[in-house]
């Protein structure tokens, strides 16, 4: 097992130590390297995804992933932000599956900006599709108009595009993730205005002949941002294209409360999969080391789950993450009156404490 480790800016490289510790305390045996990604990858390669650490990621079986980006990148021409870093990974690995699971801890209700009784034990799962929709459909660019309304003028342009297969293969990863949840996918369109995402949701019905066990709804766009504040335990599995999941799925985040609870997978059809917390790279606290390292971890525990297949392993850091919970141990985020405050590499070695005791008690 390979794993290619690729910590990028911000809090990432805290973060992503304290999963590494973690992820060594389990006795497992696999090989890391590590490579500079974004804007730490720019500042030495003078590229986001230099060649080097795009090879790294195609030969591992999995990718560990900090966060990456720095407001001072802003002014670079698109092609060189740290953001394409993380789009580049996306397309050239073909990980077209996103999943971000919202779950609110049990202990971390309070944490929420809605009443607990709305997001106690919310568990719901977004799938999002990752490789296609208007992020990358082409055309796109800038030119003079010569039509709309106003013939002459600059104008800037993107194409919103899905094909048969790409809708129909994330459609089967939603039917089949539902399957081990509580079976129901809620499609996310906008078919009353959008010719893509009438095709979406015609393809998406088709496909759910094939699992009838499984009860299918679709909801339109704005709907679903209103449903998932009014009453999101409604949901179970909501499947969607990149940009609306790009945002439903920050939506869905903070419903917990605390995004710096959140793992996330990215994963292409031989599982090989890229692994990342669902939080940026907040340059603003990084290097106080004051970060939540526990989305990382959990992000490390969907690996050892969807790519490593080593689900024991995975439900060991899952159980040690409620362990440290359970004791009050709560990062600055997630803080709250009456509990510890501890900080990145504190709650680490927490977690790390707990994964060692497990082993001894057996
Ligand atoms: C995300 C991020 C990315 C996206 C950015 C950093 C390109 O917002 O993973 O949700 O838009 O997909
Ligand atoms: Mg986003």
């Amino acid at each position: 097992m390979k794993i290619a480790v690729l910590p990028g800016d911000g809090i990432g490289t805290e973060i992503v130590a304290e999963a590494l510790r973690v992820l060594e305390a389990l006795d497992l045996s696999f090989e890391t390297e590590t490579a500079l990604v974004g804007g730490a990858a720019y500042e030495a390669h003078g590229h986001p995804l230099p060649e080097s650490t795009l090879k790294l990621a195609k030969e591992a079986d999995a990718m560990l992933f900090g966060a990456v980006g720095d407001w001072k990148y802003d002014k670079l021409e698109r092609s060189l932000r740290p953001e394409q870093a993380i789009l580049g990974l996306r397309k050239n690995l073909g990980l077209f599956a996103n999943f971000r699971p919202a779950i609110c801890y049990e202990q971390l209700v309070d944490a929420s900006s809605l009443k607990p009784e709305l997001i106690a034990g919310l568990d719901i799962l977004i799938i999002r599709e990752l490789t296609g929709d208007i992020y990358f459909g082409q055309p796109r660019g800038r030119r003079t108009a010569v039509d709309g309304h106003f013939p002459g003028a600059d104008e800037a342009f993107d194409t919103m595009r899905y094909s048969r297969p790409e809708v129909e293969r994330i459609a089967h990863v939603a039917f089949q993730a539902a399957r081990k949840r509580n079976k129901r996918v809620t499609s996310v369109d906008k078919a009353n205005v959008l010719e893509t995402f009438q095709f979406w949701k015609d393809i998406v019905t088709e496909v759910g002949k094939e699992y009838p066990d499984v009860e299918l709804d679709h909801m339109y766009v704005d709907n679903a941002a209103m449903q998932l504040v009014k009453a999101p335990k409604k949901f179970d599995v909501v499947v969607t294209g990149n940009m609306f999941g790009d945002i439903l799925s920050d939506e869905a985040a903070m419903l917990t409360g605390s995004i710096g609870m959140l793992p996330s997978a990215s994963l292409n059809s031989s599982n090989q999969g890229l692994y990342e917390p669902s939080h940026g790279s907040a340059p603003d606290i990084a290097g106080k080391g004051v970060a939540n390292p526990l989305a990382t971890i959990l992000s490390a525990a969907m690996m050892l789950r969807f790519s490593l297949n080593q689900p024991e392993a995975a439900d060991r850091i899952e159980s040690a993450v409620k362990h440290v919970l359970a004791q009050g141990l709560r990062t600055a985020d997630i803080w709250s009156a009456g509990t510890t405050k501890v900080g990145t590499r504190e709650m680490g070695d927490a977690v790390v404490a707990a994964i060692t005791k497990k082993t001894i008690t057996g």
